[in-house]
């Protein structure tokens, strides 16, 4: 019986080492148990003390995570700061005005800056932000939502144009929308169950305020909104050229559940990108079941491992940055 397993262990101890040879190793569950046992500990540790304060932290890092994995890959690139009096050409994915609003710079970088005292040069910034979303969003629960695998490595490169280009936007159409995940390799159910994210957090009216005064360029409202629903955004965003206020995604904008598809239901979703999921037979089937709060649960937790692993650097690829905001000099 034991020796039948020897050519087994040859044959993956080969592959293990061309694997690393090419820098192609994939992400692996507590990849730094060696390394840095204390990683995920102290990034949890960090991410709850700012939650516990701060409820609105865990919409901030979901949306931070999402907005990494667009962009070349979950790589942290989006922490990356524009270099000094950089031209239009050479500004960081950060300035983009779709990262404008992104927020929780400042507590990655608290962790960062912990775990480099602990074991200095060992974790990456890109799994800090996989970690810290997954542990924001699952501090109310008291257990963790999904799983994170590790070995994520810090890319070195961050551009405004790749994040205008590849950054969903939320007058898109849903055939937009699919391409823009398919592109990324992530198809029309994740899709779906993703978008349950915009269950958390606000959204700026200046966004969707076409879809309230002027839908098709004739003064007119998005008939695809619930008329009641309509009313009482405009009362909230009163003036056009208002770039500060922000609306509720729903009614419990601090508690992560299902509740995004049953206000998307109503017609209550609140950009063409939510809206637009029930235009597509298969998108509004999938809409269906996640109206189930244990199928979104468990459906939530897969895709996000799945959205986690884009174009990922593992390996000997990239750097494993000093500071997050910074490549190595
Ligand atoms: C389907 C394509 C998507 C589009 C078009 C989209 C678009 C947007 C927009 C326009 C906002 C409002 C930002 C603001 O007004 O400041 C927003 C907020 C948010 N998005 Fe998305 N998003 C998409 C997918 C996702 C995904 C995949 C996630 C995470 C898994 C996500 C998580 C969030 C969260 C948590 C917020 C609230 C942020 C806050 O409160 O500061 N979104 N999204
Ligand atoms: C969706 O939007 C794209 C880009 O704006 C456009 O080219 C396309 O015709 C639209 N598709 C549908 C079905 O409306
Ligand atoms: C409505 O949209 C049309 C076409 O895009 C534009 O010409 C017009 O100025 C807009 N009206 C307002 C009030 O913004």
């Amino acid at each position: 019986m034991r020796t039948s397993y020897v050519p087994l262990l040859v044959f993956l101890v080969i592959i293990r080492v061309l694997g690393l040879a090419h820098g192609a190793a994939t992400l692996s569950m507590n990849f730094y148990q060696k390394s840095c046992p204390e990683a995920e500990a102290i990034i949890k540790k960090v991410t709850w003390a700012h939650v516990s304060s701060n409820p609105q932290l865990p919409a901030k890092f979901l949306r931070l995570q999402a907005h990494d994995c667009f962009v070349r890959g979950c790589d942290a690139s989006v922490l990356l700061d524009s270099p000094p009096n950089a031209q239009e050409k050479d500004k960081a994915e950060k300035d983009a005005p779709p990262n404008k609003h992104l927020a929780g710079y400042d507590v990655i970088e608290l962790a960062k800056a912990q775990l480099e005292k602990t074991c200095p040069g060992v974790v990456s910034c890109a799994d800090i932000v996989a970690l810290a979303s997954r542990d924001s969003v699952s501090f109310q629960f008291h257990r963790s939502l999904w799983e994170v695998p590790t070995g994520r490595r810090d890319g070195t490169v961050s551009l405004q144009q790749e994040a205008l280009a590849q950054l969903p936007d939320p007058s898109s159409n849903f055939t937009t929308l699919q391409k823009n995940f398919a592109d990324k390799g992530i198809n029309i159910n994740d899709l779906v169950v993703l978008s349950g994210a915009h269950t958390l957090g606000v959204g700026h009216c200046f966004l969707f305020k076409n879809r309230l005064y002027n839908f098709t360029g004739k003064g007119d409202t998005d008939p695809s909104i619930d008329p009641t629903y309509a009313e009482l955004l405009k009362k909230k965003c009163l003036n056009q050229r208002d770039f500060k206020t922000t609306i509720d995604m729903d009614e419990s904008p601090l508690t992560f559940d299902n509740n995004y598809y049953k206000i998307l239901k109503q017609n209550k979703g609140m950009f063409t990108g939510d809206a637009t999921l029930l235009t597509n037979p298969e998108a509004s089937k999938i809409v269906d079941k996640m109206l189930d709060s244990k199928t979104f649960f468990t459906e939530f937790a897969q895709s996000m491992q799945r959205f986690g692993a884009i174009g990922v650097l593992t390996g000997d690829e990239g750097q494993i940055r000093k500071k997050c905001n910074v490549v190595n000099a």
